[in-house]
């Protein structure tokens, strides 16, 4: 990554709001459901699947765990509406996870409960690894109330995935797997892309050898290679699998795996925690932001 990159990812939490949105935009489908439904429209015009994330996370107040509960439901509502191909995505943070875990479980069965009324599905991103267990417990708890319409996120960064995977098997569990984005201590996490690739891949096999249904969440094109050498050696369905990807991220690499007849389902983001997201997206690619910022310089 060059110290050009590096200094524009840097200094971007003092770049003007309106610069940081017009940057951003390709990452996120805006501030209201209208944007993000007229984007998840296009996108399973285009043949994609899609999941609506809103954005935030780390509440303070119950009371904002309701509120972001409320905007699943008026997503829930919109996308069976407009007949949309399209599940949600959230974070249990923002349900109340470290303010209250009992609450943080009935708020999300209660939206796993609507999303079944609507025959819909609800996945559970995966945090920071001080969230892993509780996450991992929660998924347990809805599971075991008879909840089937609810998948959770596995990282291949973490040490501890392989173990999490065995115990979980036993519930066909419907897992999207991903290298793992907080950054976590060595003791915790690997730090060397090639170790994290080799996880990726050992946790895919074993996943579908365990028969979970899984979303591989990766615009890597080397472990695209492989979940493709995977599905071809297993003969798997494609009602087995689905690629997922980020909205925005990698659009030549997205085609192609659409055109080589897989499943594909774009996470899109919306909300009026835009910039916090939009900031993080930026600080994890600084290429991208140096690139935008050389660009409108260019244009100058
Ligand atoms: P890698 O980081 O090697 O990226 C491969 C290439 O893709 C890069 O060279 C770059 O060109 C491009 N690229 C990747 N990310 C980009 C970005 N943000 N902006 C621009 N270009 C980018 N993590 C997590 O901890 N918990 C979760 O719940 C999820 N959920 C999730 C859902 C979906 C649908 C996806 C695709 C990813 C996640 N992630 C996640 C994030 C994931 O853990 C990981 O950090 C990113 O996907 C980047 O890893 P890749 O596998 O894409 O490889």
């Amino acid at each position: 990554m060059g110290l050009f990159d590096r200094l524009v990812a840097g200094f971007l939490p003092v770049v003007p709001k309106p610069l940081v949105r017009m940057v951003s935009a390709r990452y996120i489908a805006g501030d209201k459901l209208d944007r993000a439904v007229e984007v998840v429209k296009k996108l399973n015009l285009s043949g994609a699947l899609s999941t609506l994330d809103v954005l935030g996370e780390h509440v303070d107040r119950l009371d904002d765990a309701k509120a972001t509960a409320g905007a699943y439901r008026r997503a829930l509502e919109e996308i069976d509406a407009k007949k949309l191909d399209c599940n949600v995505s959230v974070k249990l943070t923002a349900l109340g996870l470290k303010l209250d875990k009992e609450f943080c479980l009935e708020t999300t069965e209660a939206l796993v409960r609507e999303a079944a009324r609507l025959k819909n599905f609800v996945r559970i991103d995966m945090e920071d690894s001080s969230c892993t267990t509780d996450t991992l417990d929660l998924y347990r708890k809805l599971r075991a109330r008879g909840h089937d319409n609810v998948g959770v996120v596995l990282q291949a960064y973490l040490r501890r995935t392989a173990e999490d995977v065995e115990s979980l098997l036993d519930l066909s569990p419907n897992v999207r797997l991903c290298k793992g984005i907080y950054v976590e201590a060595r003791r915790i996490a690997f730090q060397d892309g090639a170790i994290v690739n080799r996880s990726f891949v050992t946790l895919l096999d074993r996943l579908v050898d365990g028969g979970a249904y899984v979303g591989v969440a990766t615009h890597d094109e080397r472990l695209v290679f492989e979940a493709e050498r995977i599905v071809r050696k297993r003969k798997l369905l494609r009602s087995r699998y689905e690629f997922q990807m980020l909205l925005g991220v990698e659009r030549g690499l997205r085609d192609i795996v659409m055109a080589s007849g897989h499943r594909m389902r774009i996470y899109v983001p919306f909300g009026a925690a835009w910039y916090e997201y939009s900031v993080r997206r930026l600080k994890e690619n600084p290429a991208i932001a140096g690139h935008v910022v050389r660009s409108l310089f260019a244009r100058r």
